[in-house]
């Protein structure tokens, strides 16, 4: 065991099984562990170092606002806080932001918006319908909104409001919706749940029977957001449009925020009903707007739909070549490939061994969502240690 695995062992928390690598420095798509070896990163973070590690352009802004002003309460008015909410709306459909800390708090944040709205303009409803094997977050509400049993368990009791039904499934969310329910609330496509890609007309579906109903939509883009999947937001590939969305990991490349985007009909909190210490600080949103800025002025969802569809095509080569892998699914640089057995952590381990960072998304399935600038290189040597590694697999 290294020191800091030791250390680790004694000091932290036990919450996840980590891989056995230290990392300290990372630069592009590369990141280096404290021996010395470099790996191609196609994890970035959980799909959150959307410009690639200690990207200039962020290193920039940060160092820049770190020296003038990092936190101040949000009584007074901030420039990067404005400036953010300004380029989000510029260029999605929804009118105005309110910034927080995570992808969790975003969505606690936007299901208070909701209930909010549901007490203002539909009689006091309250419930909110998510999807079965969704992923919302970690706190306790989110864990109630998050449809998986497993993250569900160890919890009881817990907030009521929520209703889990099948995704991708328009009748489930109309059996399920009463006088009570003010919200649906969705991931585009399922990311930790699977990388499930819904059918071209269900997020459509879903929007007329909200429009039906009088109850909001909210999109939870908080992995599918800021050109991880070829759009600036997925919501743009289905042809409808949110009440509230929710955004966090790749907003600022790898700084931690998240963002509650709602149209102006929906932004019914008035002071005092939500806020946060540091939400919305001057160091993050500095971070976030210089992400954002970035990715438009550079037209990074065309790189990402272009190398998108070169690494899944690659990936389908090697679907041909191994007859355990049994699917390639994805949209963007979000990508699964799944197993007809339980080898997604030996493949892991053996793309590890060859220098290769990649997820294990389940048991039997992987995942890819590497930085958004990747090129057809990155993609063609990864892709030659993914081959070597599925060479090992003994089924
Ligand atoms: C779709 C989605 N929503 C919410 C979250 C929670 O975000 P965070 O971990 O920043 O709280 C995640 C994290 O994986 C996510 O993928």
């Amino acid at each position: 065991m290294s020191h800091w695995q030791e250390l680790e062992h004694q000091y932290f928390i036990y919450t996840v099984d980590r891989i056995p690598v230290t990392l300290v420095k990372g630069e592009g798509a590369r990141i280096w562990d404290d021996n010395g070896r470099e790996y191609l990163d196609f994890v970035a973070g959980w799909a959150v170092d959307s410009l690639g590690h200690c990207h200039p352009v962020v290193a920039e802004a940060v160092a820049k606002q770190v020296q003038t002003l990092i936190q101040t309460s949000n009584q007074f008015y901030t420039v990067p806080q404005l400036q953010l909410a300004e380029i989000l709306a510029k260029n999605s459909c929804l009118d105005k932001s309110y910034f927080c800390n995570s992808g969790t708090e975003a969505n606690e944040g936007a299901v208070k918006l909701a209930r909010r709205y549901g007490a203002l303009k539909l009689n006091g409803a309250y419930e909110v319908i998510t999807a079965l094997n969704s992923f919302h977050g970690r706190t306790l509400a989110m864990t109630a909104a998050t449809g998986q049993a497993k993250l569900q368990k160890p919890y009881p009791p817990l907030p009521v409001g929520f209703k889990n039904v099948e995704y991708n499934n328009i009748e489930a969310i109309k059996a399920a919706t009463t006088d009570k329910t003010c919200a649906v609330m969705l991931e585009p496509i399922e990311a930790e749940g699977g990388v499930n890609i819904p059918d071209d007309k269900y997020l459509a579906e879903v929007r007329a029977w909200c429009d039906q109903k009088g109850i909001l939509l909210i999109l939870d883009e908080i992995q599918t957001g800021i050109g991880r999947t070829g759009t600036l937001f997925a919501y743009e590939q289905y042809g409808v449009e949110p009440d509230i969305m929710t955004l966090a990991k790749g907003l600022a490349s790898g700084v931690p925020i998240g963002a509650i985007m709602a149209k102006d009909e929906a932004c019914v909190f008035v002071p005092g009903e939500h806020g946060s210490t540091f939400g919305g600080n001057c160091l993050t949103c500095a971070a976030a707007f210089a992400t954002v800025k970035y990715i438009i002025d550079n037209n990074i969802v065309e790189n990402v739909k272009k190398v998108g569809s070169y690494f899944r095509a690659s990936l389908e080569g090697l679907k041909q070549k191994f007859d355990f892998v049994t699917d390639v699914r994805g949209s963007g640089l979000l990508v699964a490939m799944e197993f007809s057995s339980d080898v997604a952590q030996s493949v892991l381990m053996a793309c590890l061994d060859n220098g290769l960072l990649v997820n294990r998304l389940k048991p039997n399935a992987l995942r890819f969502m590497p930085p958004l600038i990747i090129g057809n290189d990155e993609v063609d040597e990864a892709l030659g240690i993914l081959d070597k590694a599925l060479s090992t697999i003994v089924k």
